[in-house]
């Protein structure tokens, strides 16, 4: 048996996750005991799992689709961003025994804007967010943390892009997608967060034509890195930061409260993870 803290990507399925990778990477580079696990949880088993997550014999886990919102349902205390999403992507069971979580989906995308494209954040005010399922949740909670006054929350389905705008409020509205070209001229940030461009699934397609060159492109997609509209991105000079970092962003404060030190987002972690990826 491996000795040290126990901790887990818990979801349904788990088999293609990254997280024991990333987490297995920092455990060796830092000598460390302890081990990180896929524990997959089907949906039917899931209110009880979280909801006795003592007894599991893991020191924390993180939380993948579909159960961000049933183990933030299942915790005593939950930190400002799973609070404002309602959904929680990282558990740890504090020195009282009781359970925490924390949504750290925002801080990966800001950890890893930071980390590529510094300072990026002074001079931008104003953001189009394409998709309204939960990434799109994170990265508004994150913008509106940064002082972003407009964001603009761009949809297939309008409806779920104003229940985003709804439950946020001031500083940012919804759009229905077929009036994304009005309002891209006023962006300094753009950020796709829908699954278009993945692989296996179809490319996003839409005309850059009014995008100010000052503005910052960047996708939450990272399987390729390189997506479509990166490369178009790119192609007429906008600034771009593909989706890799937010992945290894998001996973690093999770190994901080299991493990006991803050890891670092370094080169070869982000070899590792694109050698697996194939890429
Ligand atoms: P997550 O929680 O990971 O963000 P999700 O809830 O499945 O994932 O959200 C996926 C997003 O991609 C949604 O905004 C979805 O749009 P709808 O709300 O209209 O479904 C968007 N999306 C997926 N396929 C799309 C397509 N072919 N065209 C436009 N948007 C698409």
């Amino acid at each position: 048996m491996t000795a040290g803290p126990k901790a887990a990507v818990t979801g349904w399925p788990v088999a293609h996750s990254r997280s024991p990778l990333i987490h297995g990477y920092w455990l060796e580079k830092h000598g460390l005991e302890g081990s990180y696990i896929p524990c997959a949880v089907p949906p039917e088993d899931a209110e009880r799992f979280y909801s006795q997550f003592r007894s599991s014999g893991l020191v924390g886990c993180n939380v993948t689709v579909p159960h961000k919102e049933i183990a933030a349902k299942a915790c005593d205390e939950l930190d400002q961003a799973a609070q404002a999403m309602g959904a929680a992507n990282t558990l740890w069971l504090d020195n009282n025994g009781r359970l925490c979580g924390a949504n750290t989906d925002g801080l990966g995308f800001l950890g890893n804007l930071d980390q590529w494209s510094p300072g990026w954040d002074e001079n931008r005010k104003t953001a189009v967010v394409l998709g309204a399922g939960g990434a799109a949740r994170a990265i508004v909670w994150a913008l509106l943390q940064r002082k972003f006054t407009d964001v603009h929350i761009v949809n297939r389905t309008f409806e779920k892009a104003q229940l985003i705008s709804e439950h946020f409020g001031s500083g940012t509205k919804a759009v229905p997608w077929d009036r994304l070209w009005e309002i891209l001229g006023q962006a300094d940030l753009l950020v796709n967060t829908t699954a278009l461009g993945m692989q296996g699934k179809p490319a996003l397609e839409i005309d850059l034509g009014r995008l100010p060159n000052h503005a910052l492109v960047t996708d939450i997609v990272y399987a390729p890195l390189e997506t479509n509209l990166l490369k178009q991105a790119k192609a007429r000079g906008n600034p771009t930061v593909d989706g890799l970092g937010m992945l290894l962003h998001q996973a690093a404060p999770g190994f901080e409260k299991w493990f006991g030190m803050r890891p670092e987002v370094d080169s070869d972690l982000r070899a590792l993870v694109l050698r697996d990826l194939g890429d």
